[in-house]
């Protein structure tokens, strides 16, 4: 054998050997998010990913709310072929970890003392049984009005503080020919939608009832009534091309001016904030009119795979998921806040500033609550119910009163 074929052929075996012991972390991670902002905040992980000689496999599934990302996720899991880390929050961690296909990160989170900075009421999301199974991104709050700063001064309107105000400040801009509401009309927006007006117009114990307890005498109760008559008085302000848009687009009529407000999650501020456009100066930031705060915290969990590459990729990910530079730097491109106490805000804008206080004054008034638009107050199947009802009554002439009966029976039946 000729010496040069041994070396060559010895250091293919020591890298084989080499590679073997430390394998590179790989993850492959299933998220939904697509739009300019969102894109640019899951970049931030993948870099931190990288920089830590991981190898990302990117599985972006597009669809505001996750409802694709989801049917994908069922998908893989049945045909045995789980995903590594995945875009998954509330009610939905423990559905999946009743399945048993979720892996346990808790050497991860004892390792970096989460439960030292992560808030009880997150670090309740992330565990199943007493073990930690999901690691949280952030704090978005989703009962925002986004405004065009620019439309509202001309029209001489300032942010709406209450129902009323709104409807006024939405006639008198549609008069003059600006479309009052940029909204896209899937049934997760028209639930977002719906679950802002509840919470201003009923108030904190009525949108517990309603939406965490499932009290059926809530869910048909007149309050609900005034809910989805100012549902269908909003339906009034969205212009004719609204069914199928996608969020951002409606954003992005707001960043024109084409449209005066959106009522989103703070997300949308992370679009604005990748368009170059500031708070307070392009675009205005309020809480929709009443009281309390809805929550909505992103996570991630990891599916049960094979490998060590695949298994140190995954216990990576979660310490890079909690860890302080990422929920900042995160945060300031996605819209939300970090979910950890201990990240300073002072690079954070305005309307970041307002959704800390707000969160902290409704915890201790007993008014934050977790978005039952966005998964976080009840499991996938009552949830469902409860927008197809939504959805339903935005998009036909059906009276409040029919909408209440249809909202009660639909929930009864799909407990
Ligand atoms: C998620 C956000 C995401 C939004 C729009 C929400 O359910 O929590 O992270 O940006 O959907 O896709």
């Amino acid at each position: 054998m000729n010496s040069k074929f041994v070396s060559v052929a010895t250091a293919a075996i020591m890298t084989m050997a080499a590679g073997a012991a430390n394998a590179e972390p790989q993850a492959e991670v299933l998220h939904w998010w697509t739009s300019g902002g969102e894109a640019k905040s899951v970049a931030v992980l993948q870099q931190e990913f990288d920089g830590r000689g991981g190898t990302w496999t990117d599985m972006p599934v597009a669809g505001g709310g996750g409802d694709a990302a989801m049917t994908a996720l069922r998908a893989r899991v049945l045909a045995g072929n789980a995903p590594t880390a995945v875009q998954l929050k509330g009610p939905a961690i423990q559905e999946w970890y009743e399945e048993g296909v979720l892996a346990d990160i808790s050497s991860v989170a004892k390792a970096n003392g989460w439960a030292d900075v992560l808030p009880p009421s997150i670090a309740n999301h992330m565990k199943c049984e007493g073990t930690w199974c999901a690691a949280p991104v952030n704090v978005h709050r989703i009962d925002w009005i986004w405004a065009n700063a620019d439309v509202l001064s001309k029209n001489g309107i300032k942010m709406p503080t209450t129902w009323a105000e709104f409807n006024a400040a939405a006639a008198k801009l549609q008069a003059a020919g600006v479309t009052p509401l940029a909204h896209g009309g899937q049934a997760w927006q028209d639930a977002t939608v719906f679950e802002a007006v509840a919470l201003g117009i009923g108030g904190a114990d009525f949108f517990q009832k309603a939406f965490v307890d499932l009290d059926p005498a809530t869910l048909k109760s007149d309050t609900m009534v005034k809910v989805f008559d100012q549902m269908r008085t909003m339906r009034g302000f969205v212009d004719s091309n609204f069914s199928g848009r996608d969020w951002n687009l409606a954003t992005a009529m707001v960043m024109n001016g084409e449209a005066a407000f959106q009522i989103m999650g703070d997300w949308a501020k992370g679009e604005f904030l990748a368009a170059g456009k500031k708070p307070g100066v392009d675009f205005l930031c309020a809480s929709t009119p009443g009281e309390g705060f809805l929550y909505n915290v992103d996570s991630f969990a990891m599916f049960s795979v094979d490998g060590k590459d695949k298994k140190d990729g995954q216990l990576l990910l979660a310490e890079l998921i909690v860890g302080k530079n990422f929920q900042k730097v995160f945060n300031l491109n996605k819209g939300s806040i970090p979910a950890r106490v201990d990240v300073a805000l002072d690079e954070f804008d305005s309307c970041a500033h307002t959704s800390a206080k707000d969160m902290a004054d409704s915890n201790k008034g007993g008014s934050l609550l977790p978005s039952y638009a966005h998964g976080m107050a009840l499991r996938g199947a009552q949830a469902g119910a409860i927008t197809d009802v939504v959805t339903a009554h935005f998009n036909s002439d059906m009276s409040s009163a029919d909408a209440v009966k249809m909202l009660a029976d639909a929930v009864a039946n799909s407990l």
